[in-house]
């Protein structure tokens, strides 16, 4: 399955300011996701970067001049805006933001941008006054109320040495705020409460009882949930991951808290996927002070946690519960069987231990096991791509 950008026509408009370096990453991450991207720039952004770097990078002419001495190139921008999908420009300077929202077309790019019927994403990049200037939110509020979409500019120091508003997000933000826009919004309205991680039991203030979990699946599963409209609250177990865009994220350390945590937002979520590795067992009285060496062995006693799914699956009403089951051995006998005691919609289950498949990996390998039974095997395949097959069969059950 591809992901959101695979082969869609994407055309990235790069205008005159200090951040068009970032634009050259941007092009490099689309074009590894299987866009097909075109570039256009500004005058004025070929004093910041060359056009030979995009023309590399995307393996297509560049457009800089609208009157280009070659009858194809002339009327470039009107095929290209027909076949477009969505169209980003980064970095936006004050000055395109200026002519779009007024409708100017001087040049190849705001030419080019008026006769687009596509998603236009605009990511405004500028000094902190400039972007605050009541000329410039004026022109953005009228892009937002033609129907063009912003990305916000982050705060931070910028290279101009002033502090605030007007930095370009990193390029792999503005790809996940691209493929939210590129997304149909089938999940608009729906809540939807996903878990991801494991848990850290203690034994002492500092060791711990834990698994391997990476919180990769939930966090994909979260992201692709948001790209289609629903509203995600993620409660993860430790990750280095960060919050993804537009998601309620909810950090927790042991199995009580994420009992906790659960039980407070599950009433009110349509949809409820648990893909945390949640520990079975903790210590059953963990040390106060650090545990000291001593000659001999050592016992420690364990004590049962709370079963979250089960509970959630005996008080689930209208609601759609999806588990994970992790297996090294019996897959289907052992998915089976707890997608039967914990009332499941469905249940994924993966062999964990190969390369390609289970905890910490960017691929999986799964099967779907359904209510009536069914089952459905899925090819190795990324997280993201697993993720939204996911939310189509439980689109599919509703
Ligand atoms: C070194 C330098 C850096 C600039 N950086 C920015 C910037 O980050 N954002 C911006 O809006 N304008 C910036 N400008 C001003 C634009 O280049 C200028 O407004 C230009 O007219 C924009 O043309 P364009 O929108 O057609 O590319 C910068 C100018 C210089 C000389």
């Amino acid at each position: 399955m591809k992901t959101v950008i695979e082969k869609k026509n994407i055309i990235l408009g790069v205008s005159g300011g200090i951040a068009a370096y970032k634009s050259v990453e941007l092009l490099r991450l689309l074009v590894k996701q299987g866009a097909n991207v075109r570039v256009i720039m500004t005058e004025n952004a070929q004093w910041f970067v060359g056009p030979l770097t995009f023309e590399a990078l995307s393996a297509q002419p560049v457009c800089t001049d609208l009157f280009e001495k070659n009858d194809v190139a002339s009327i470039r921008h009107i095929q290209w805006a027909e076949a477009a999908d969505a169209v980003v420009i980064a970095p936006a300077t004050a000055n395109i933001i200026g002519k779009l929202s007024s409708g100017i077309a001087d040049d190849a790019l705001s030419t080019f941008l008026l006769a687009v019927t596509c998603p236009v994403i605009v990511c405004p990049s500028m000094n902190t006054h400039m972007f605050e200037s009541r000329a410039v939110q004026r022109n953005l509020e009228t892009l937002r109320a033609d129907g063009h979409f912003i990305v916000a500019p982050e705060s931070g120091t910028l290279a101009c040495g002033t502090t605030g508003p007007g930095r370009l997000p990193e390029p792999e933000d503005i790809v996940d705020r691209i493929a939210y826009y590129l997304s149909t919004k089938d999940l608009k309205d729906k809540k939807i409460l996903v878990t991801s991680g494991p848990t850290r039991e203690p034994v002492d203030p500092v060791r711990f009882i834990s698994n391997p979990s990476s919180g990769k699946m939930g966090f994909a599963v979260a992201r692709a949930a948001e790209y289609r409209g629903g509203a995600v609250t993620l409660i993860t177990g430790p990750t280095h991951l960060p919050d993804p865009n537009n998601v309620k994220v909810i950090r927790i350390q042991t199995a009580r808290e994420m009992a906790r945590a659960v039980f407070e937002n599950v009433e009110h979520s349509d949809i409820i996927i648990k893909t945390a590795a949640v520990s079975d067992y903790r210590p059953k009285d963990p040390a106060t002070q650090k545990i000291k060496k001593e000659k001999g062995e050592r016992v420690l006693y364990l004590e049962r946690t709370q079963d979250i799914l089960k509970e959630i699956g005996r008080r689930k009403k209208d609601q759609i519960l999806v588990g994970f089951a992790a297996e090294t051995e019996n897959l289907e006998q052992h998915a089976e069987t707890k997608r039967v005691e914990k009332n499941l919609d469905i249940i994924v289950g993966n062999i964990v231990g190969e390369p390609s498949s289970g905890f910490g990996a960017d691929t999986n390998k799964v099967t779907l096991f359904y209510k009536d039974g069914t089952q459905e095997p899925l090819p190795v395949m990324g997280k993201d791509a697993v993720a939204h097959i996911l939310l189509d069969r439980i689109l599919k059950s509703t």
